[in-house]
């Protein structure tokens, strides 16, 4: 292992990588070659002979960005994806060349205090109790599971029921509640958990749970019961109404989750904290730092209120493994035992940012959402379906087929990325706000798109 060994592929990555940067702001969203294509590009057969390191990276970039799609643009409001800080990706290309498995904080102390900070610094901006247990997940699909492993653990436990030592065959059956419009990935951390999908107890028309719903369930349960509530509905944006709907969960004795994927950051903002409001009351949370936070994927955040339900539920020992020394290990915060220090990029961007700056940072996308909402309302034969809240922002044509047309045609004009989704019943043309870089200016740009794509397919 040499210094000249590295120079060289470095460079070029970083070369790579900033001619990549430099063409977001304008190039075409879209990509223009498919796998197969990319594929053919790579070379298909793996070589007898190797090759030097920096020809590989060359060839890697060279074949592959054909097939990239510019994600990171200030116009792509597809799905829910952010972009990232200058100070998060160059945090984040340390962790690489530092290659620490940051699973144990004995081992390597450098990147686990960072983590550790990173964490102290998200529950006090996000209000949530300081002596919650923090852990970095892949995303928020895993910090769902990790959220719900600690809940079956602790409801399961208070019948005296040891699920991590019996399983679950033969312990008291759990009742796992969750609004209508409950995020895909807590059915898969559901399924994950043991617990099965959730019993969907009814939802307003904008997505949130129905209190009334979620009463007579609970009256209904009679053994442990686990809530997932949401703080940001994929669609609508909305929250539930947490100062109502935890105390009626708690009072049943019931563990109550928040996915917040994206929505967590709400509380982030004093502007925007009222609609997160009561939901410092649950028992977990789940959130991303590479949404709303921007930092690279990838990156989700679980949290814990009794960080003994998250040693109970993931913990891990192992003869060969650091003695814990009181303070649970990254290990015991997880479902993964190794892993990348991905907490470091978002002590970079946290550092980066402020308090202020966060604030700020959320504020904007709500700004640029609510842009975006009055521009297309301005356009005739379109309409803003959702209660714009939040990110989110819903936009329907007369018809599902004009409606399915409209985002066809953006997604190929690729001046703007939205996605097409059903929602409600109906067709919608799905814009998710996430990207730091979606200003004033960006919003025009997608608005003058939107009205080009309304009048080139006659809907005004
Ligand atoms: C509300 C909500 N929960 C969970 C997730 C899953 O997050 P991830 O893709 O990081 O696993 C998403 C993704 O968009 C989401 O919007």
């Amino acid at each position: 292992m040499s210094h000249d060994e590295y120079e060289d592929p470095l460079h070029a990555a970083r070369a790579h990588a900033m001619d990549w940067l430099d063409s977001l702001p304008e190039r075409r969203i879209q990509p223009e070659l498919a796998i197969e294509a990319v594929k053919d590009r790579l070379g298909r057969d793996l070589p007898v002979a190797g090759d030097d390191a920096t020809r590989v990276v060359h060839h890697l970039a060279e074949a592959v960005e054909p097939g990239l799609i510019a994600m990171q643009s200030p116009r792509f409001y597809g799905f829910v994806i952010g972009g990232t800080y200058p100070a998060a990706l160059a945090a984040d290309w340390l962790v690489s060349a530092w290659d620490q498995n940051a699973g144990s904080r004995q081992a390597t102390p450098g990147v686990v205090a960072a983590e550790e900070l990173a964490g102290d610094w998200l529950l006090s901006l996000l209000g949530l109790p300081a002596e919650a247990g923090v852990g970095f997940s892949t995303g928020a699909t895993t910090a769902n599971l990790s959220g719900l492993l600690a809940a079956r653990s602790a409801v399961l436990r208070r019948l005296g029921w040891d699920v991590e030592r019996d399983g679950l065959a033969g312990g008291p059956p759990i009742t796992f509640l969750a609004g209508d419009s409950v995020h895909s990935s807590i059915l898969s951390a559901g399924q994950l958990a043991g617990l099965g999908r959730p019993r969907t107890v009814g939802a307003d028309p904008q997505g949130r749970i129905s209190l009334p719903g979620l009463d007579a369930a609970l009256a209904a349960a009679t053994g442990p019961v686990v809530v997932a509530l949401q703080a940001g509905d994929v669609h609508s944006g909305c929250f539930d109404d947490f100062a109502s709907a935890i105390p009626l969960a708690r009072a049943a004795g019931a563990w109550v989750h928040v996915d917040g994927a994206f929505g967590l950051w709400a509380g982030a903002s004093p502007a925007l904290r009222h609609l997160v409001e009561g939901y410092e009351l649950a028992d977990s949370w789940a959130t991303d730092a590479h949404k709303t936070l921007n930092v690279p994927y990838d990156c989700g955040v679980a949290i814990v209120r009794d960080p003994s339900d998250m040693l109970a539920a993931l913990g891990t020992q192992a003869a060969y493994l650091p003695v814990r020394a009181g303070v649970l290990e990254p290990f015991d915060r997880a479902v993964e035992l190794s892993r990348r220090a991905r907490g470091v990029p978002v002590w970079a961007a946290l550092r980066a940012l402020g308090r202020d700056g966060v604030a700020g940072l959320v504020d904007g996308l709500v700004a640029a959402a609510r842009g975006l909402a009055a521009g297309f309302t301005a356009i005739p034969g379109l309409q803003v379906v959702n209660d714009v809240v939040f990110t989110q922002v819903c936009l329907a044509a007369v018809d599902d087929a004009t409606t399915t047309a409209l985002g066809d045609w953006l997604r190929a004009d690729s001046t703007a990325w939205p996605s097409n989704s059903t929602w409600q019943g109906r067709q919608v043309v799905r814009f998710s706000v996430s990207n730091r870089g979606t200003d004033a200016a960006q919003v025009a740009r997608t608005v003058d798109a939107v009205a080009r794509a309304a009048a080139a397919l006659g809907i005004s």
